[in-house]
C-alpha cells in the first residue's frame, strides 16, 4: 500500500468511526447521554471524551509531540483510574463540550496525518498508532451499543433491516471435523494487530469437530426445555454455584410468554428467531450447554485453526475466506442490521474446513483463558493486554455484528469474565476426533 493509499484508508476509517459514535450519542437526549444505565457500563459521555482524549494521547502527543490541550481532564478519562461503576460520579465534561474537544482533536489529527510518514518509529510503521486509535472508537462504539441495548424505555435506534440468510443454510452437515497437526497462530505481520495477537508461533492441534454454524436460539431453547438450568451435572462447580446466585434461567433478555420465548433487543420485545444464533449467555451457561450437548466448547487455538487453516495448502489466512478484507457478501459486522443473521449464512464467508459465521454475529467464547502467546511483548502499553493475562478471563473470538471491520481479524482476541451476559457473545461446541492409530 503506498503512503497515500495508506493514508486514505486511515481518514476513512477514523471517520466511519465518528460517523458511528455521532449516531450513538445522537439519537438520545441529553438526560440520556449522563445517565448511567447499568453499573457495568459508563454513561455514553464519559465513552464520547474518552475516545477523543486516547486520541489526542496518542496522536496528537506521542506521534506529534505536542502539548496535552487540558491536562486537568486525563485523569477522568483514564480507564485505570475510575472504574464505570464510578465514572457518573467524576465531573465529566458535558455533552456540548465533550463533542467540540472530539472535533477539536480530530481536526488537528488529520492534519497530522497529511504530514506523517510512516517509517522512522515503530508508532508509525504501517501507521499502526492511527489504525489503533480507529480501533479504538470502533470498540468504544460496540461497548456503547451495549449501554444501548441495556437502557431501559422507547427505542431510539432505527430498525435496521434483517440480515440475510443462505438459501442452503437447511442442509448444511451440524459439524465439519477440521484436521490434527500444526498450524500458525497469531500473526507478526498484520500492521494494526494489536500486541496479544503476536507474535505468530507454530501451535500442535489434535483432530476435532467443530460446529458448522454458531449455536442456535432454537437449540438453546431446548436445552433450557430439557431442564438444563436445573441440572448441576452440566456445570462446573464455580458455574452452578454462580447459576444459582444469579437466578440465571435463560439468556439475558429473554423472557416467557406462555409457552414461547421473548426477546427484548434495544427496546423492541418479539418472538425469539429460532434459526438465529444465541447471543447474551455467560461463559458457564455456554459450557453447560456444551456438556448438556454431549461436547465441549472449542479450545481458542481450535477455533483459529478452523477460522484460518487451509489443509490444501498447509498455510493460515488472514480470514476464513482468504485474504480480502471483510465486507457485507462475507460477514456481518458493522452494526448494519443490529442482530445476528440466521445460522448458516454468508456462504462465501465460510472457512475452508466449511464453518460459517466465524466472523462476524456473535463473538464465541472459547474454553481458553487469557494468556501470552509464546515471545508476547506489552506494546505499546501493559494495559492494553498484559495486565488482563491469567485465569480470570475467558477468550473470546471471531467479533459480533456490533464490530467494525477494522478491529476484526480472525486473530483479534477479546476476553471477559466467564459470568458477563451483556456482551454480543454466544458460542458453538465442539468435540474431539478419534485418532486414528495405525497397526503395525
Ligand atoms: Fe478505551
Amino acid at each position: 500500500m503506498t503512503e497515500t493509499d495508506l493514508r486514505e484508508r486511515i481518514a476513512r476509517e477514523l471517520a466511519g468511526a465518528r460517523q458511528r459514535t455521532g449516531l450513538l450519542t445522537g439519537c438520545v437526549d441529553e438526560a440520556d447521554l449522563v445517565a448511567q444505565h447499568s453499573p457495568l457500563m459508563s454513561p455514553l459521555v464519559w465513552d464520547l471524551a474518552h475516545v477523543a482524549n486516547q486520541e489526542e494521547l496518542w496522536l496528537l502527543r506521542e506521534v506529534g509531540g505536542r502539548e496535552p490541550m487540558h491536562p486537568e481532564i486525563d485523569p477522568l478519562y483514564d480507564a485505570f483510574e475510575h472504574p464505570r461503576s464510578e465514572r457518573p460520579t467524576l465531573p465529566l465534561l458535558p455533552p456540548d463540550e465533550a463533542r467540540s474537544y472530539g472535533h477539536e482533536v480530530r481536526g488537528r489529527v488529520l492534519d497530522l496525518l497529511e504530514r506523517s510518514r510512516f517509517d522512522g518509529s515503530r508508532l508509525l510503521e504501517g501507521g499502526f498508532a492511527f489504525g489503533m486509535i480507529a480501533q479504538h472508537e470502533v470498540q468504544h462504539d460496540e461497548t456503547m451499543l451495549i449501554t444501548h441495548q441495556i437502557r431501559t424505555g422507547a427505542p431510539v435506534l432505527a430498525a435496521a433491516p434483517p440480515p440475510p440468510a443462505a438459501a442452503d443454510a437447511s442442509r448444511l452437515p451440524r459439524e465439519v471435523i477440521v484436521p490434527g497437526g500444526p498450524f500458525t497462530m497469531g500473526t507478526s505481520t498484520q500492521p494494526w494487530a494489536l500486541d496479544n495477537e503476536r507474535p505468530a508461533h507454530t501451535v500442535q492441534v489434535d483432530p476435532f469437530f467443530i460446529d458448522t454454524t454458531p449455536v442456535t436460539c432454537g437449540a438453546y431453547a431446548e436445552f433450557i426445555a430439557d431442564g438444563g438450568y436445573d441440572e448441576p451435572r452440566w456445570w462446573t462447580a464455580d458455574g452452578w454455584e454462580h447459576r444459582q446466585r444469579a437466578g440465571l434461567s435463560a439468556p439475558l433478555y429473554w423472557s416467557r410468554d406462555g409457552g414461547q420465548w421473548l426477546r427484548t433487543a434495544f427496546g423492541r420485545t418479539e418472538a425469539i428467531t429460532p434459526a438465529e444464533p444465541v447471543m447474551h449467555v455467560c461463559w458457564y451457561e455456554a459450557d453447560a450447554y456444551a456438556r448438556w450437548a454431549g461436547r465441549r466448547l472449542p479450545t481458542e487455538a481450535e477455533w483459529e485453526k478452523a477460522a484460518r487453516f487451509d489443509p490444501v495448502t498447509g498455510l493460515t489466512r488472514s480470514y476464513p475466506w482468504g485474504e480480502q478484507e471483510p465486507d457485507g457478501s462475507r460477514a456481518n459486522l458493522g452494526q448494519a442490521f443490529l442482530r445476528p443473521a440466521p445460522a448458516g449464512s454468508y456462504p462465501a464467508g465460510a472457512a475452508p474446513c466449511g464453518a460459517r459465521q466465524l466472523i462476524g454475529d456473535v463473538w464465541e467464547w472459547t474454553s481458553s483463558d487469557l494468556l501470552p502467546y509464546p515471545g508476547f511483548t506489552a506494546w505499546p502499553y501493559r494495559e492494553y493486554s498484559e495486565v488482563f493475562f491469567g485465569p480470570e478471563y475467558k477468550v473470546l473470538r471471531g467479533g459480533s455484528f456490533a464490530v467494525s471491520p477494522v478491529a476484526c481479524r480472525s486473530t483479534f482476541r477479546n476476553w471477559d469474565y466467564p459470568i458477563r451476559r451483556q456482551i454480543f457473545a454466544g458460542f458453538r461446541t465442539a468435540r474431539s476426533a478419534e485418532v486414528e492409530v495405525e497397526s503395525s
